[in-house]
């Protein structure tokens, strides 16, 4: 089955004193949407951007803004989120007790909801909320930081992933964050990925056109590629 491939620059890559051009260059290279990091120094050991760089980004791009919470009190920025533009708000399994409630939060105030799990967490998690989410982030390294390589354990985890989504009837986009590069894209795709995060791949290249227009490529048949 031919499925419709998704490129999310990460901006955690990007170059944030030219942020506004940066996110620019992506939309015109055939972005489909912008993945914001936002992380606690709590809960992954580093800390970035909140509420008012989403604000900022919503008024400087179309991009939907694909924004990963890698926090500690997520109920508690909800609204906030949603407030500055977040188009989609993907929380961690590992740091929602009440995830149903959260989920339900997000969706309630009109933004799309995502549930993530690190690589260590076991994908029966996010069975019975599975249904009710609108995208499935599958981290292939631990988050925290830009950079890191792909952890090749996680690809048979998409796969399980991909199954599940396909069996649930659930319609949630299956999307894949950490060490994504053009050289892995493939497989990542093959195991039945909808969306590719990346973040160094792109940002810290020359020609992000060349880039985004390249991890799509690696979805499609050989044939198409002539
Ligand atoms: C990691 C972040 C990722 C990261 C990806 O904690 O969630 O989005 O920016 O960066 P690369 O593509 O460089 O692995
Ligand atoms: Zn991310």
């Amino acid at each position: 089955m031919t499925r419709t491939t998704l490129i999310a620059p990460s901006i955690l890559s990007a170059d944030f004193a030219r942020l506004a051009e940066e996110v620019a260059a992506v939309q015109r290279g055939g972005a489909d949407l912008l993945h914001v990091d936002v992380m606690d120094g709590h809960f992954v050991p580093n800390l970035t951007v909140g509420p008012p760089i989403v604000e900022a980004l919503k008024k400087v791009t179309q991009l939907p803004l694909d924004v990963h919470l890698m926090i500690t009190n997520a109920d508690v920025f909800v609204d906030e989120f949603a407030t500055a533009g977040a188009d989609y708000l993907t929380v961690h399994v590992e740091a929602c007790p009440h995830l149903h409630r959260t989920v339900q939060t997000i969706k309630e105030r009109g933004v799309k909801a995502g549930v993530t799990l690190n690589p260590a967490t076991s994908l029966h998690t996010i069975e019975e909320i599975l249904p009710d989410v609108d995208l499935l982030l599958i981290m292939s390294v631990n988050p925290g930081f830009g950079g890191q390589t792909f952890i090749e354990s996680c690809l048979r985890k998409i796969a399980t992933a991909r199954q599940m989504i396909d069996r649930s009837g659930s319609r949630a986009l299956l999307e894949v964050d950490g060490g994504v590069k053009v050289d892995n894209a493939a497989r990542i795709l093959a195991a039945g990925a909808d969306v590719l995060v990346a973040g160094s791949a792109i940002f810290c290249g020359t020609d992000y056109a060349a880039t985004i227009a390249a991890l799509r490529a690696a979805g499609q048949p050989a044939s198409a590629h002539r």
